[in-house]
């Protein structure tokens, strides 16, 4: 089977969730791309959107048609060109109507896995379930295509055990994308030890196509994303407890730990909203699929298991907004501090008042992860930043440098663990996955 005839019949599991929506958007694109080639004229594309959720499919059938349209703008004159044949299409508006509604054409949303069984690749984007995931892929080994391959987003399941215990024999690889599929350039691309070569081929080959950038990871719980995320995560809550011990309350010491893991660690976000647009379950769910594979290292928050039982949980409501967890949010934006005692959220504008005092004076050359990202040479700056952060001795240096030497440490050991190739590797997937402005593995420190 060559490329586009794999492509013919696919389909999406998970189809109407956060990661699904987007693999039926970008993969449904690339079908109707395939399509308008005049060597594939004789070929069907058809993509199943399974989700057991019909509501949750009736809204992304609206949002593709939405992200169709934009694609279809954004690619006009080439779709000219591609419906040059079309006599019926003149006008722009034409072709844009008409390429949005083949892409809608290609997607047949459904609750019956039964509908995927023809399928020869499926993309799997279900909850993070060990469980529900091999139960699925046992289905489908059992009753799909003989030569159906699986890609998996999961973002922490060793690919091999999940090949072994649904008995796919290697056909199956985990092609990780990253939150929003649409978006995000980075791809994480994990092979189990059994991982037939053709699955490997066809991945680099549609990954180039969606334009993404591969990053492979060794087949190791958490792969190279989680495996810092979730340590830097509970590096983060121990740094809560240590302040808290030294005498600031908890809600000082979260909103410390926040504060400077954004502004000073140049991120786009600080660490506790970050756990919060993830969520807590999600974090959860990783933390103990690594923690249950990872020997000899605790990967477990008892804090986050506290939270979830009171129904903290953040993530998003339907509609896309952020629900409260460590923080509370008004449009969007930390609004509050949660206590998780009383389960109250204390105004951040009265936090800062003190909090900003006990971190001490920013140095005037700190750079804002905006003016990093779109800057040059902002490694000079960064560097220049740190030098000044030293000098000054604060509070916030200390957060600033135990966080900084940390998140190094935790690169370099999943380089020495095998989990990442390099230290390049690590510092690209950190850049376009999560992006943070400069790598971890670095010599700032
Ligand atoms: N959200 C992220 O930031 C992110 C990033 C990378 C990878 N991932 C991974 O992607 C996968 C999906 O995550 P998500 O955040 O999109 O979750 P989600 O909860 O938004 O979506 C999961 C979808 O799966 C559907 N579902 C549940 N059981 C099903 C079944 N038996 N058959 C078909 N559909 C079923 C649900 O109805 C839901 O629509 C997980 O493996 C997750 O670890 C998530």
């Amino acid at each position: 089977m060559n490329y586009p005839e794999r492509l013919e019949n696919v389909a999406v599991l998970g189809a109407a969730g956060k990661m699904g929506s987007g693999i039926v958007l970008l993969t449904a694109l690339e079908m109707a791309d395939l399509s308008l080639d005049p060597a594939n004229r004789d070929k069907e594309f058809t993509l199943h959107a399974v989700d057991v959720s019909p509501t949750a499919l009736k809204g992304l059938v609206s949002y593709l048609r939405e992200q169709a349209l934009k694609a279809a703008e954004k690619k006009a004159v080439a779709l000219r060109k591609a419906y040059a044949h079309r006599e019926d299409l003149v006008l722009n508006s034409d072709i844009i109507r008409q390429y949005v509604q083949d892409v809608m054409d290609i997607v047949h949303p459904t609750t019956h896995l039964s509908d995927t069984f023809g399928s020869t690749i499926v993309f799997e984007a279900a909850s993070e379930n060990p469980a529900l995931k091999v139960k699925l892929f046992s289905e489908i080994r059992a009753h799909g295509h003989p030569d159906v391959w699986i890609f998996t987003n999961t973002s922490s399941i060793p690919i091999s055990e999940l090949d072994r215990k649904a008995e796919l024999s290697g056909r199956i690889i985990g092609f990780h994308f990253y939150n929003p599929p649409a978006v995000q350039k980075l791809v994480e691309l994990a092979s189990g030890g059994t991982t037939r070569q053709e699955l490997k081929d066809f991945s680099a080959a549609f990954a180039k196509r969606i334009r993404k950038v591969v990053v492979p990871s060794s087949d190791t719980a958490g792969f190279i994303g989680n495996g810092h995320f979730m340590r830097d995560l509970l590096h983060a809550i121990a740094e809560a407890g240590r302040l808290t011990a030294e005498g600031h309350s908890f809600v000082e010491a979260v909103y410390m730990i926040n504060k400077v893991s954004q502004e000073y660690l140049v991120r786009p976000m600080g660490i506790f909203q970050l756990i919060d647009y993830v969520g807590l379950d999600v974090c959860q769910c990783i933390l103990k699929v690594m923690d249950d594979r990872i020997p000899g290292e605790l990967l477990h928050s008892a804090l986050i298991d506290e939270l979830l039982a009171k129904g903290v949980r953040g993530g998003q409501f339907p509609d896309g907004s952020q629900r409260d967890g460590f923080l509370q949010y008004v449009k969007g934006r930390p609004s509050g501090v949660l206590d998780p005692e009383s389960l109250a959220y204390t105004p951040v504008d009265s936090l800062a008042a003190t909090c900003d005092v006990k971190l001490g004076a920013t140095p005037a050359s700190m750079i804002s992860w905006k003016a990093a990202l779109a800057s040059a040479n902002s490694d000079q700056s960064i560097a220049a930043f740190y030098a000044d952060v030293r000098k000054t001795g604060t509070l916030a240096a200390d957060i600033a440098t135990r966080y900084g030497k940390r998140s190094c440490e935790i690169g370099r050991k999943l380089v020495a663990d095998g989990v990442a190739a390099n230290d390049e590797d690590v510092n690209r997937l950190l850049l376009t996955g999560f992006f943070h402005a400069y790598g971890p593995i670095n010599s700032y420190f």
